[in-house]
């Protein structure tokens, strides 16, 4: 008695202190709704016993708390299905309103822990929470010694501003395994996604087992393997192999399905048409109105499209299905009518985006088409193709999907707008009384390099940590409820290899977690980064790869006096200070420093520049040539 009024007193005391020091030593990310730290910790004792709930769905939650507590830690736990235990995990018996289907309430107190929610899909998310506050060695696949396995003693209340949380990996440009795919599942669940967009389908390869379709993956998922800048290689030769892709059988989309279910995740997928068609064209050349097309090829990241014009481009080889041809419509049937039976989730992405109209002017076909159906231009011609194919999804049973450019010319009567040129196609969208999904390029494009093109891997566009911070799904203008949410999406043209797609997807999905998962008025950028810098810690420990580019400078020129470039820079995240040279030779601490606008001098080739915290380097070395910034200095003219 003594001892619990000695710990209340405590509690009360430390509650006051700890209301002036915010959340000390409780660093989460997506932050919750209502963190309150109290006094002390919780020590991991080295026998743990867990008390979880009888289900199926506890299956995966019951392994994580399992490995977690005793992979790294070397302790032993066991398991119970009633009363109390030192993590104890309950389900509400009368649903609470507050947190809903995936909230949850975790209270961290000396001796013990509880979770409770309504939902198992709660428990999950308390459960990541938890891990959250125990030192990063906690996510570690192997015993770690000398480590103090503590957790602070906190209430947390939490549970997600949006239902949709999704990222979307692009496995068509360049195919992941199951595997992989999986190990990404494993990564965005710790920070509360519960959507995996699947972008199955595109002009470099068709990735799913259509049964009675067999060309689909013996032909379509095959291409030559080429590396460098995708998009600019030379065209393969005729006989070239082509032996580079892959395809999900439907018992591997099975597999994905359950893997993902059993971690809480939804999978939505997305066959791409009736533009990014080409891998379907080349195995069904009769799918397309172009005569010739038997000659195509998969696409191995060779020119074919036209962007000089702006959207949409030119194709220099027909890559649409023909939507004059009503064997389109009955191949559309086989396809929709499988993915719908593999994928329980109500939405079907069915693309949209990005066609070509220019080989669809020159059709006889589509030329009838348009007499016989009064339609007066190509939108409308795209149109019509996406009203027939929302009937063929929703003859499945499932809600029909695809990108802004559905709009065009007629937004078919129940479709959902995936937003991605801005916030524009979701705006108009919602305004009609449509769902949306935001997922614009402007704060969510995985793909964009995440820092100064000096020193990131080449893409046509840039977009910060700090800009994908800013993401604001739901726009004055339109009313929340057709906004189900958002999210980020990695297209993997540039993306060869799975640590590269860690590396873009990580920290930025962190933003894109926080604006999604928590409340709008809890946004603080430098709270937010110092919370990013302490996950780095726990990726490390994963082996999962992250872009280091909040660490670099962010680089502007413009042009001076006589004509000489003048050169700015600051830096994304506060405490940095920036060394550079233009001799050459690598700058270091002992360097100039940088506190004000500098004027490069006039036969430089190049600024050298890095970035150090308290007398450390913490950027990476930058060289970046004086043309760059030549280019810079005239762009902002
Ligand atoms: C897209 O980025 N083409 C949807």
């Amino acid at each position: 008695m003594k001892k619990l009024f000695g710990w209340i007193l405590a509690c009360l005391f430390s509650q006051w202190i700890f209301a002036q020091s915010a959340t000390t030593g409780v660093s989460i990310i997506p932050e919750p709704v209502s963190v309150t730290q109290h006094a002390g910790n919780f020590i991991l004792p080295r026998d743990v016993s867990i008390s979880v709930p009888e289900g199926a769905q506890m299956k995966e939650i019951v392994m994580v708390l399992h490995s977690r507590f005793s992979v790294p830690t070397g302790g032993e736990v066991t398991l119970k299905h009633q009363g109390t235990a030192t993590i104890t995990l309950k389900l509400n018996s009368k649903f609470e309103d507050l947190i809903g289907k995936e909230g949850y309430h975790l209270t961290v107190s000396p001796h013990n822990i509880v979770i409770t929610a309504n939902e198992p899909a709660g428990l999950f998310y308390g459960v990541q929470s938890l891990l959250q506050l125990f030192p990063d060695q906690i996510q570690a696949n192997q015993l770690q010694k000398g480590v103090k396995w503590e957790a602070p003693c906190v209430a947390i209340t939490d549970y997600p501003r949006f239902g949709w949380r999704g990222l979307m990996f692009d496995v068509a440009r360049h195919f992941f395994t199951k595997e992989q795919v999986e190990a990404y599942i494993d990564q965005m669940v710790r920070y509360k996604f519960n959507l995996l967009h699947l972008h199955l389908t595109d002009d470099e390869g068709w990735r799913i087992q259509i049964k009675g379709l067999p060309r689909l993956t013996d032909v379509g998922a095959w291409n030559v393997k080429k590396v460098g800048y995708f998009g600019t290689f030379a065209p393969p030769a005729p006989d070239a192999p082509r032996n580079y892709g892959g395809f999900y059988t439907q018992e591997d989309i099975k597999e994905i399905v359950k893997y993902a279910q059993d971690r809480f995740v939804n999978i939505l997928p997305e066959i791409d048409v009736p533009g990014h068609s080409l891998a379907a064209v080349v195995s069904y050349p009769d799918l397309s109105c172009t005569p010739g097309a038997d000659k195509y090829q998969v696409r191995s990241g060779e020119r074919i499209m036209d962007w000089s014009h702006g959207a949409p481009p030119i194709a220099l080889v027909d890559n649409t299905l023909c939507p004059a041809n009503e064997k389109v419509y009955e191949f559309l049937d086989k396809v929709i009518t499988q993915v719908a039976q593999l994928f329980p989730f109500p939405y079907i992405h069915l693309g949209g985006d990005e066609c070509p109209k220019n080989f669809w002017e020159k059709s006889d076909a589509v030329k009838a088409l348009m007499k016989r159906e009064g339609l007066t231009n190509m939108e409308q011609v795209q149109s019509y193709f996406e009203k027939r194919v929302e009937k063929i999804v929703e003859s499945k049973g499932k809600k029909f999907m695809g990108w802004d450019e559905i709009l065009e010319g007629g937004l078919a009567p129940d479709a959902v707008v995936m937003s991605w040129r801005g916030m524009a196609g979701g705006i108009a969208a919602a305004k009609m009384g449509h769902d949306v999904v935001m997922s614009p390029t402007t704060y969510a494009y995985l793909d964009y390099m995440q820092g100064d093109p000096a020193i990131e891997p080449h893409v046509y566009a840039t977009l910060r940590l700090k800009k994908a911070y800013e993401f604001e799904p739901v726009p004055d203008s339109v009313e929340p409820k057709y906004i189900l949410g958002g999210q980020a999406n990695l297209w993997t043209e540039q993306v060869y290899n799975m640590r590269h797609a860690e590396y873009m997807t990580w920290p930025r999905a962190f933003a894109i977690s926080e604006d999604l998962w928590s409340p709008k008025a809890s946004k603080n950028w430098d709270n937010f980064v110092g919370r990013v810098q302490d996950q780095f810690g726990r990726l490390d420990v994963e082996n999962v790869k992250y872009a280091p580019s909040i660490y670099d400078p962010i680089i502007n020129a413009s042009v001076g006096p006589d004509s000489s470039i003048v050169v700015e820079m600051e830096t994304e995240i506060k405490g940095l200070d920036i060394y550079y040279s233009f001799d050459n030779s690598f700058p270091d601490q002992f360097y100039p420093k940088y506190t004000e606008p500098v004027v490069m001098p006039s036969d430089a080739s190049f600024m050298k520049v890095i970035t150090y915290r308290d007398g450390k380097p913490i950027g990476r070395m930058m060289t970046v040539p004086v043309t760059e910034l030549q280019a810079k200095a005239k762009h902002s003219d």
